[in-house]
């Protein structure tokens, strides 16, 4: 699913929900201090996936710590990003010299919860939103695409980026998506961050969305 909606180029690799996870090295078992078995089993699920898809790209696996942020290290010269919800986690990888970021996102293709759709659609999004089919959870995909984007500006910027500094818009026929960002980076950026453009997929209840920013 999540290699659909990537250019050729860029790396990934799925597994179910379910899948079996693999033992961790130490170096990421610190980010795991404290954690709760379903949180341990999403982690590994997506490190498997991690490494997957750097191995796809040519390189060794190798361990990929948390930052302070949680975003996860990745070795010199790549990029990427890791998601995980019940059914299904996935991470892609690309060659740094070729993308400033990559973000990638998966929900359930269920509503959001009562009175998240507040914190999370622009009143432009709430607009569209209302006037278009019921089918997908048009919410819950704009909001995967705000994490999507929120992984691709985190570690280029370091700043935070609130739900309703992006405004969203979508084309279902092409399933693709355009950011516009209400705010702009908080120090000259090289990287082109005012509008991210993307694409998102639905199939089996399951909402993937993915950004890779080319340089
Ligand atoms: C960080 C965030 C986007 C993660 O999304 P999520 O739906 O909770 O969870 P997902 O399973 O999709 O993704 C989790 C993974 O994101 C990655 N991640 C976490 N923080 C990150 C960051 N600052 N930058 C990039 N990636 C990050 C990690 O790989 C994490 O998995 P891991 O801890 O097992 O390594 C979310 O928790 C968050 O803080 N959102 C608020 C900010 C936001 O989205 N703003 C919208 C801007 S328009």
């Amino acid at each position: 699913m999540i290699k659909d909606i990537l250019p050729h180029d860029v790396a990934a690799a799925w597994v179910p929900g379910d899948a079996a996870p693999e033992p961790l090295p130490p170096e990421e078992e610190a980010a795991l201090v404290r954690a709760v078995e379903k949180r341990r089993r999403e982690f590994a699920l997506g490190r498997l996936c991690a490494r997957r898809a750097i191995t796809a790209l040519g390189r060794a696996p190798v361990p990929l710590p948390s930052g302070p942020s949680r975003a996860p290290v990745w070795p010199a010269g790549l990029v990427g990003s890791i998601t995980h919800c019940a059914p299904y986690c996935a991470a892609a990888v690309a060659d740094a010299a070729l993308y400033w970021g990559v973000g990638i996102d998966a929900e359930p293709d269920e509503p959001l919860p009562p009175g998240v759709a507040e914190m999370v659609l622009t009143g432009t999004e709430r607009a569209w939103i209302a006037a278009a089919a019921p089918i997908p959870s048009w919410d819950r995909l704009v909001f995967s695409a705000k994490e999507a984007v929120f992984k691709v500006w985190h570690p280029l910027t370091g700043a935070w980026l609130g739900f309703h500094d992006a405004d969203l818009s979508v084309d279902p026929d092409r399933g693709v998506f355009t950011a516009t960002l209400l705010r702009a980076p908080p120090q000259p950026q090289a990287a082109p961050l005012r509008r991210l453009c993307g694409r998102f997929l639905v199939r089996g209840k399951v909402i993937v969305t993915a950004i890779a920013l080319p340089r």
